[in-house]
């Protein structure tokens, strides 16, 4: 099977080719990623002679035209990812997340190919942190950043080309994701290696926020059961029941670096910070059969600490410049 995977070099997109090399003999991989900021092309580089890499656009409709062409399957990963950023400057969100996607549908329109979006549970918004509820398929879109806005764009476009023109898609939308090969400007790498330079872990508002953590590696088998065995048309989420707080998640990390749990420091809150995120991941469970294999994420986030202390020649070219951005925006509190 021919595998496109747009945004192969980032941090999900990565994980999913290396897995995929392990697990897929059957897969011919061909990554197409424009190598932003966010990418680093260093994951890919053990396993160059094993894939095909194109360096480019996804809103470049002549490349993707030629690419969907020729491949039996699409896995579209590449995005501007991160919401911080988004609230600086939406445009490349605008182009990648929207103008991207598009480029992505008329071609497998064109070509009659398979295609799976992969997206995100910001799309539903947030709930408050006594809310039993939980987002669902059902759950109703309700976007609040600039980022999730774009992919909440994104996938209303899938649905309607799947709808209007009879594109082969399935979507998913998964919850926060942690392990290897993940930018230092995210949440759980900024402070295991903030742990390691000797700097004081960064908490935005009053660290109460909460994520529903799961391993890149459980999200990635999701996404091919999905693959295997998803209903044209449909929506998956993937979740791993992880709910975490995010003061909770930085005293661990602190603590598994021998750190004294309360050396960190409290910031100024992101303009519009979603409380709490919480996936129901029934569907996926009872319908595709799918299970998250990790499932103690204390153990997970200290795995995931010992590959930051282990590989630091990979990360450490883009940490100062992600502080120094982070300065320029936010101010110590507490
Ligand atoms: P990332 O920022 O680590 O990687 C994105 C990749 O896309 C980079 O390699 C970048 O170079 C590439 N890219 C960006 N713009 C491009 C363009 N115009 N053309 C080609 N390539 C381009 O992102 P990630 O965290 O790996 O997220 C991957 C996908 O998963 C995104 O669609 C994101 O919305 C979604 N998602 C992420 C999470 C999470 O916790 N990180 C959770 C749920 C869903
Ligand atoms: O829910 C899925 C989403 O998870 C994905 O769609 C996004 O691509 C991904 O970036 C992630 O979005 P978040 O905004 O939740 O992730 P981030 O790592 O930026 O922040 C996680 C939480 O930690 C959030 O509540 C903000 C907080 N935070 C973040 C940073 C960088 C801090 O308290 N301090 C920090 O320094």
């Amino acid at each position: 099977m021919r595998v496109l995977v747009t945004g192969g070099a980032g941090f999900i997109g990565a994980n999913f080719v290396l897995r995929t090399l392990a697990r897929r003999p059957d897969a011919e991989i061909t990554v197409v990623d424009k190598l932003t900021y966010a990418a680093n092309p260093a994951t890919l580089t053990p396993v160059l002679d094993a894939i095909t890499f194109v360096k480019g656009d996804i809103a470049d409709s002549s490349l993707i035209d030629e690419l969907v062409g020729d491949t039996d399957l699409v896995v579209h990963f590449a995005a501007e990812s991160h919401n911080d950023n988004s609230l600086s400057d939406p445009s490349s969100f605008i182009h990648t997340n929207l103008i991207g996607t598009y480029s992505l549908l008329e071609a497998v329109r064109r070509h009659d190919v398979r295609y799976h979006h992969i997206s995100t549970d910001e799309v539903y918004g947030d709930l408050d942190l006594d809310d039993p509820a939980r987002f669902t398929e059902a759950t109703a879109y309700n976007p609040s950043s600039p980022y999730s806005s774009t992919k909440a764009g994104s996938d209303l476009l899938v649905r309607a080309w799947v709808r209007s023109f009879g594109v082969q898609a399935t979507i998913s939308n998964c919850s926060n994701n942690y392990g290897p090969y993940q930018h230092v400007e995210k949440f759980i790498p900024r402070q295991i290696t903030n742990v390691l330079s000797g700097v004081r872990p960064r908490l935005y508002g009053d660290g109460r926020n909460v994520r529903d953590w799961i391993h890149v590696d459980d999200h990635n088998d999701a996404v091919w059961a999905i693959i295997d065995r998803g209903q044209i048309g449909e929506t998956y989420l993937i979740g791993a029941d992880g709910e975490v707080d995010n003061r909770t998640v930085v005293e661990s990390i602190l603590e598994l670096l021998g750190q004294p749990a309360d050396a960190f420091d409290f910031v100024t809150d992101r303009p519009g910070h979603d409380r709490r995120y919480a996936i129901d991941s029934t569907r996926l469970r009872t319908e595709l059969g799918w299970q998250p294999q990790y499932l103690d994420f204390r153990s997970g986030l200290s795995a995931t600490i010992d590959w930051y202390r282990e590989h630091t020649d990979w990360w450490q070219a883009a940490k100062d410049g992600v502080e120094q951005k982070y300065a320029s925006t936010e101010q110590v509190v507490g």
